[in-house]
């Protein structure tokens, strides 16, 4: 229940645990040690953030064994990154005191429009990951905001596939079309911002029964609708009540029509994509 098994064997934790860029270094530092407290065992950190020094602090502080912990970081992508990979993944060793990551991630995709090369520029970047993994640097290789047509270019193209896809997923932003694609290639999809539409959703009479029939806060509720759907949330929160309510969520199961009713839930401010078609899953 806690972990799921990436197509090459290796194990990782369902719940994720973040902190956001220019976090408050003490809340930081103290959210990370009581997120392991709590639980979660998977800790992302990302050069886009520039939160790897504070992430390093935290996993000091926690005292906990390294090899107990997945530890996932994300490469911000420039142009012609190839050779430098090895470098950022270096650097990132170094800070966090480990001799491998358990996962690397691209975290954006070059695309169309931001060059002629995108598709062969992310393979070349792909091809320094891959290397890494073979070294054993990298336990697991994967990419983050990839749409259908930049996964297609890396499965079709490289050596091997990536292993996750971290996406934007939550009510209104189902992402139906990649999710269908990743799973089938088994890429395991991870969801970050889960909690994006709370605000809006907890003005909703509809949800605010479904948080009495659950007994269970919204967050819960949200987190549980991406257990459901398959996806592997990452949340982060300043709060240690939040950050324990957060993992508190193996207890429940959303009914089929609640789970219907937030996968088809549609506001302006949040449903952006035209891949929202889809139907359901049911939950199994
Ligand atoms: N791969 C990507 O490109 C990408 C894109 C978006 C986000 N991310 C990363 O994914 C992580 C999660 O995204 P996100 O920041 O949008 O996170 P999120 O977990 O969906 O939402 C975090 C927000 O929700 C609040 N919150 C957390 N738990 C709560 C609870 N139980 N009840 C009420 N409010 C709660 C937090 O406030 P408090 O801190 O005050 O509790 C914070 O404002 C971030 O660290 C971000 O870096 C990655």
């Amino acid at each position: 229940m806690d972990t799921v098994k990436l197509y090459n064997g290796k194990k990782m934790p369902v719940m994720g645990f973040k902190i956001c860029k220019n976090s408050d270094e003490e809340k930081a530092v103290q959210s990370i040690v009581k997120a392991i407290e709590v639980g979660f065992r998977h800790i992302d950190s990302a050069a886009g953030y520039e939160n790897e020094e504070l992430v390093s602090k935290g996993l000091k502080k926690s005292g906990f064994p390294r090899e107990e912990l997945f530890l996932t970081s994300n490469l911000m992508v420039d142009k012609h990154v190839y050779s430098n990979v090895r470098d950022k993944v270096e650097g990132i060793l170094e800070k966090l005191g480990t001799s491998y990551l358990d996962l690397y991630l691209i975290h954006w995709p070059l695309d169309v429009g931001t060059g002629e090369d995108w598709d062969k520029e992310n393979l070349e970047t792909w091809r320094a990951m891959e290397e890494l993994y073979e070294e054993g640097k990298l336990k697991a290789i994967g990419v983050s905001n990839f749409s259908v047509n930049h996964l297609e270019n890396i499965v079709e193209h490289a050596k091997i596939k990536p292993m996750v896809n971290q996406l934007m997923i939550y009510p209104g932003v189902t992402q139906n079309d990649v999710r269908e694609y990743c799973k089938k290639y088994d890429i395991i999809v991870q969801a970050c911002s889960p909690l994006n539409p709370l605000n809006v959703l907890r003005k909703e009479d509809r949800i605010r029964e479904m948080l009495q029939k659950y007994n269970k806060s919204l967050a819960q509720v949200l987190l549980r609708f991406g257990l459901d759907l398959d996806v592997l949330p990452l949340t982060r929160s300043a709060h240690a009540y939040r950050i324990e309510e957060n993992f508190d969520v193996f207890d429940f199961k959303l009914d089929q029509a609640d789970f219907d009713y937030l996968f088809h839930w549609r506001h302006a401010d949040f449903t952006e994509s035209d891949d929202q078609n889809g139907e359901p899953p049911q939950i199994s």
